[in-house]
């Protein structure tokens, strides 16, 4: 579907986000190894997410979805069942890629499918360690899904030094490690998000400047309840709506502010945006807070790059239109991650600010423009990209005649996010 996006005058009030995505992957998959019953309350209801859920129940666990909560009856990290049909990641990474982690220490084979974005994204980055550590495991021959996954009685612990940063394959290691014969330790110069340390109670340690976590297979999982925080990532979008969209003033309600993933707050305020933090506290291991935003007038002179890109991984195509909103120039290096995500996300970036009639410098690792131009509407794609939908629908309520094609992408991470944004808007 294409949507044409009104202009907003203001927006006033409290809005919702749906559960943080991370946490709500790793609720799942812990619930579903865990000794007992595990109940998660808050779950993300978004595509990605219920590609886990959908794949644990294939997994043959019981399950019921009492709609706030999930309630998963584990049996342990052996409990897991064969499922006759492949298992169907969607367009999730970190369903794939933290899922193969668990299946390549099981007694049973697998197979793990994706859609055709996730059918092109690099699972080498997982093959290659899970291999050392004794998994028969294996993509396609260009290493991509589908994953099939053929029995083991055991893995080898490793102490694995992460080539790239990246918390789907540090995620992915920690969970084998629990199948493996002794301590295995992921190494890492910039640290990614630490939800799945977080959330297995284990410990990272500074090492000469590394930070490196270890998991030893006889680490106690036992079912609890989990309750997820408000996602960091979707409330960006409103955040940069509430910051851009003048005489704005909007509160989002218990936000996961983890240090590992707040850094877009820091980077917002620092281009001079009013956000508050109230009610900060801590549930389940993770600080949450509300966050209050009014309009600000932004300036930017922004040079990315390093431990700041990693920290801002999913927030940057937002952060990138609120830049064009924003006086002084806006520069990003370090980012080819970028380029591996749900599309790439550095040339669709570029592409439709370009379409905006921005002047955009791009390289290999990032890009670079001046903000606070003339811009003028556009039919935008979204590459089917859900963060690129929704950055370039920010953009669209303060550029006349912006029109973002494949709006329906949005349900990949944040379902209901049009009427979100525009809930008691005026236009
Ligand atoms: C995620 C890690 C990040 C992020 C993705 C979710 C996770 O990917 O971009 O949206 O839940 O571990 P990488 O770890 O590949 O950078």
């Amino acid at each position: 579907m294409n949507l044409s996006i009104p202009q907003i005058t203001h927006l006033q009030g409290t809005r919702h986000v749906p559960g943080d995505k991370s946490i709500s992957h790793r609720a799942l998959m812990i619930g579903a190894i865990a000794d007992g019953v595990s109940e998660i309350s808050f779950c993300s209801r978004a595509a990605d997410p219920m590609s886990t859920l959908s794949c644990i129940r294939q997994l043959g666990l019981k399950i019921e979805d009492l709609g706030k909560q999930i309630i998963i009856y584990g049996n342990g990290r052996h409990g897991l069942q064969m499922s006759s049909a492949p298992l169907d990641a969607g367009n999730s990474g970190t369903t794939i890629r933290l899922l193969s982690g668990i299946l390549a220490g099981q007694r049973f084979s697998s197979v793990i499918v994706g859609d055709s974005s996730l059918s092109q994204r690099p699972m080498k980055r997982i093959l290659d360690p899970l291999r050392l550590m004794g998994a028969h495991i294996h993509g396609t021959d260009i290493n991509t899904a589908p994953i099939k996954v053929e029995p083991v009685d055991r893995l080898h612990a490793i102490r694995y030094a992460l080539p790239m940063p990246s918390a789907q394959v540090k995620s992915s290691l920690l969970f084998a490690g629990l199948y493996a014969d002794d301590t295995t330790s992921i190494i890492e110069k910039t640290q990614t998000r630490d939800h799945t340390e977080r959330m297995l109670g284990l410990q990272t340690k500074n090492e000469n400047g590394s930070f490196v976590v270890g998991v030893h297979p006889d680490v106690k999982i036992e079912g609890k309840r989990f309750f997820i925080p408000g996602d960091i990532s979707a409330a960006a979008f409103l955040l940069s709506a509430g910051l851009i969209v003048p005489g704005s003033n909007l509160r989002l309600q218990n936000i996961g502010l983890n240090p590992t993933r707040r850094r877009i707050l820091d980077i917002l305020r620092t281009m001079g945006g009013n956000i508050q933090i109230d009610n900060e506290r801590i549930i389940e291991g993770e600080p949450i807070g509300d966050l209050l935003v009014q309009y600000s007038e932004l300036k930017s002179n922004l040079e990315l790059h390093g431990a700041e890109v990693v920290d801002l991984i999913d927030e940057i195509p937002i952060l990138s239109v609120t830049a064009l909103f924003a006086e002084g120039s806006f520069r990003i290096h370090d980012a080819r991650e970028l380029r591996m995500k749900e599309t790439d996300r550095i040339s669709a970036i570029v592409n439709n600010l370009r379409l905006l009639g921005c002047e955009v410098e791009e390289y290999e690792d990032g890009f670079a423009f001046e903000g606070r131009k003339k811009y003028s509407g556009n039919i935008l794609p979204s590459y089917g990209d859900h963060r690129i939908a929704m950055a370039f629908g920010i953009a669209g309520i303060r550029i006349h005649n912006v029109t973002i094609q494949d709006t329906e992408c949005v349900d990949i991470s944040f379902p209901g996010f049009w009427k979100e944004l525009l809930a008691s808007a005026k236009m």
